[in-house]
């Protein structure tokens, strides 16, 4: 890539969240909990040109190496997503996501009655039925996710 196109800048140590759906940034940034709260700098590039797909969107964490089960969430919404791990400039692993089995706390679940919806100390849990299109059980009341996955994140 020559510097022309480089949007945002190359970081020395950290993770680069690559190849997602173009408009999907800001939803996989509220995956990683990143909110006004944290220190670590991270820059947030949409539509990018990008060879594979016409746009993309890029997340860059910088000296954070963000754990794969923290990652694989984003999976819900950028399928065709990699994960670059940078260490002095290197890209020294390249992971695409993997949808994990289930996805604990990230969801909401659609049936309000669910006990999971409740007062009661129960987080989340979805079974992943399909991984593309995404489609998702609540382990609790057996309701499906089919479509819109992104509008039922927490
Ligand atoms: N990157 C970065 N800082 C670095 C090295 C890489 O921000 N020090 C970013 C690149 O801008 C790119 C991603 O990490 O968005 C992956 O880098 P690289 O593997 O070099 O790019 P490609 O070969 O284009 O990756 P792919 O084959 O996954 O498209
Ligand atoms: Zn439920």
């Amino acid at each position: 890539m020559n510097d022309k196109d480089l949007r945002v800048g190359s970081i020395k140590d950290g993770t680069v969240i690559d190849h997602i759906d173009a408009g999907s940034a800001l939803k996989v940034v509220q995956i990683l909990g990143i909110d006004e709260n944290i220190e670590d700098i991270v820059s947030i590039a949409m539509n990018v040109p990008s060879a594979k797909t016409k746009t993309k969107d890029i997340v860059k964490v910088e000296d954070r190496e963000l754990a794969s089960d923290e990652v694989d969430k984003i999976a819900l919404i950028a399928p065709e997503g990699t994960i670059n791990i940078i260490r002095n400039y290197e890209v020294i692993e390249k992971n695409k996501v993997n949808l994990p089995k289930f996805i604990k706390e990230v969801v909401r679940c659609p049936n309000r009655n669910c006990i999971s919806n409740t007062d009661e100390p129960i987080k989340s849990e979805f079974q992943v039925i399909n991984k593309n299109p995404v489609k998702l059980r609540c382990v609790y009341c057996e309701r499906a996710i089919e479509q819109n996955v992104s509008e039922h994140i927490k």
